[in-house]
């Protein structure tokens, strides 16, 4: 891996500075297959509160005020360049409260138990530093029958470019169905998609556990 491909990894992760910003674009094009298949899991309907964790460059979150459902939207993200990037790109929303932006890690999620109809997140499970936490934090978060989508590229992909040598863990659709299931979701099953900058990539989702 040559010093600029060990530097995208780097902004991959926490994107930063003028060379995050170019990257959060570039990622909102890149990732247009990764969201959709996200979102499409999650069947959504009118009125109900979603989160998103890692909302980058905000293409999903672009996606989700779109849809025609007056969704309530919630975005995490610890990156401040992110967050000032999203900012901008959302003012109208923002302002008429369809949209409330965090500064905050999915390992811990700010806010009350119970408040989310959905949580969805994409290409941010590499990255957390401990999967069971943020997978109970995703539970205690989510409403009785409430959706979980996780979307994030093989570990084919991610080794083949020595992503995982650089700051990505990889997952593998069992391990993170297992996890889920031990946690109490139910219907718990992996799609599969695949796009050209992505490869062959997955979304793992499963219903939190009745009350
Ligand atoms: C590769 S980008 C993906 C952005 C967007 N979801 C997409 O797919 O285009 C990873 C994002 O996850 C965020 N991130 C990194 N670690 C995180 C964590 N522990 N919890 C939540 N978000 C995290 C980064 O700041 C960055 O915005």
């Amino acid at each position: 891996m040559n010093r600029f491909q060990i530097y995208l990894c780097r902004q991959l992760k926490n994107p930063s500075g003028w060379g995050g910003r170019l990257l959060l674009r570039l990622l909102n094009r890149d990732n247009a297959s990764m969201n959709q298949l996200a979102l499409a899991q999650l069947a959504l309907r009118p009125g109900q509160p979603v989160l998103e964790l890692g909302f980058g460059g905000g293409d999903l979150l672009q996606r989700l005020l779109e849809m025609p459902l007056s969704l309530p939207v919630t975005g995490i993200d610890p990156s401040a360049t992110a967050m000032t990037f999203v900012q901008r790109r959302f003012r109208p929303a923002i302002a008429r409260q369809q949209l409330q932006l965090h500064t905050a890690s999915a390992e811990a999620i700010p806010g009350a138990d119970h408040q989310f109809a959905a949580v969805v997140t994409v290409n941010t499970l590499y990255f957390w530093s401990d999967a069971d936490r943020v997978l109970r934090e995703c539970a205690r978060v989510l409403q009785p029958g409430g959706r979980l989508a996780i979307a994030y590229a093989s570990r084919a992909f991610l080794e083949q470019r020595q992503m995982t040598e650089h700051g990505f863990t990889a997952y593998d659709p069992p391990d993170l169905e297992h996890r889920l299931q031990t946690l109490g979701f139910t219907a718990v099953q992996t799609v599969t998609g695949e796009s050209a900058g992505n490869g062959q990539f997955f979304c793992t989702c499963g219903t939190a556990a009745p009350a």
